[in-house]
């Protein structure tokens, strides 16, 4: 059967998986992206592995599959060039021609998008965007991401960069982010920035929490939204907090592009009321009349699905439609 690949590469960890033209994970992994010191001995671990569990599935089920296409979706992904440029939270420096180093391991039409437009296309396809012809999926992972679909379509803007909103400024002196600048929204509104938010609370007051103790790197979003449902302070307060800032920053994307829907994915959006009340609230304070009451802030469909895998290989079946490669 034809199969499209589907890679989701983030900050940490790389996900992927063989998918049928139904949306089907047939088969998926994942691998750590930042282990790998280059992105040549990366794209050897990763290849390797998509071959395992390639042989693996047609094994086990005894299925044929036929790999027709690659979708892939990454931070700094610049559709138009196929390459990944300065990505703060990769290891990888300067421009990386991704699409033309995938190619040397597959000889199949390969497409490369922006993880959280990968992300936006499978809300669209699979998700609660289905039949929206305006909406906004934000990611909340390691850096926070966002996909605009405008018109029904995803946005790529003039060179392909449309949709950076993590590196909108939120304070000009603020916190530094990895793209080099200071006071990025993803240095406050990520699982990063909750943790960074956290750790500025307890330095700054002396009330006690359970997270006090706890070293930075052991630090977890999810451990975050443990404490804030056990009545811990500076965890409401850390939800608080980062609700608003998103909050005030969806009211001016409103402002962009008038989205129907805003959907939350990841793995700060899976805190649930904790992140969603302060988020609606500060939004709808901050929005101008002709937009107040219309725009819902909603979770993610493929919350404990891998939408970005999903969305990569939409995109892949969807280039293939297009190109005419599809019988
Ligand atoms: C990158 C975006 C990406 C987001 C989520 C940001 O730091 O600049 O391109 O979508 O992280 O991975
Ligand atoms: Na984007
Ligand atoms: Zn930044």
């Amino acid at each position: 059967i034809p199969v499209t690949l589907g890679i989701d590469i983030g900050g940490t960890n790389t996900a992927f998986g063989l998918v049928d033209r139904l949306g089907n994970i047939l088969t998926e992994s994942t691998l750590p992206t930042k282990v790998h010191p280059t992105c040549e001995e990366y794209l050897r671990s990763l290849n390797s592995k998509i071959r395992q569990i390639y042989n693996d599935h047609e094994k086990k089920s005894g299925q044929k599959m036929r790999l027709i296409g690659i979708g892939i979706g990454a931070p700094n992904a610049n559709y138009y060039r196929g390459t990944i440029e300065y990505a703060p939270n990769l290891t990888w420096p300067g421009v990386v021609p991704f699409v033309e180093m995938m190619k040397g391991y597959f000889d199949v039409p390969i497409v490369l998008t922006n993880d959280a437009n990968a992300a936006a296309v499978g809300e669209m396809v699979y998700g609660g965007a289905k039949g929206l012809k305006n909406f906004v999926v934000i990611t909340l992972g390691t850096g926070l991401g966002s996909g605009l679909v405008v018109n029904g379509e995803l946005v790529y803007g003039h060179d392909g960069f449309a949709g950076e909103l993590g590196h909108i400024t939120v304070n000009p002196d603020g916190r530094h982010c990895g793209c080099g600048r200071k006071g990025c929204l993803e240095t406050y509104v990520s699982a990063t920035g909750i943790k960074r938010t956290v750790y500025k609370l307890l330095a700054d007051f002396n009330e006690s929490s359970e997270l006090r103790n706890v070293p930075f790197n052991d630090l977890t979003a999810y451990m975050i939204s443990e404490a804030a449902r056990r009545g811990d302070r500076v965890a409401i307060e850390a939800f608080e907090y980062t609700g608003r800032i998103l909050g005030q920053k969806l009211a001016d994307t409103v402002a962009h592009t008038s989205p129907e829907a805003i959907f939350l994915f990841g793995g700060l959006a899976q805190a649930n009321e904790l992140i969603f009340y302060p988020t609606q609230r500060h939004m709808e304070a901050n929005l101008l009349n002709i937009y107040k009451n219309k725009v819902k802030i909603l979770p993610s469909e493929l919350m404990d699905k891998n939408a970005a895998v999903l969305g990569a290989s939409a995109l892949a079946w969807k280039e293939l439609e297009s190109e005419g490669l599809l019988l």
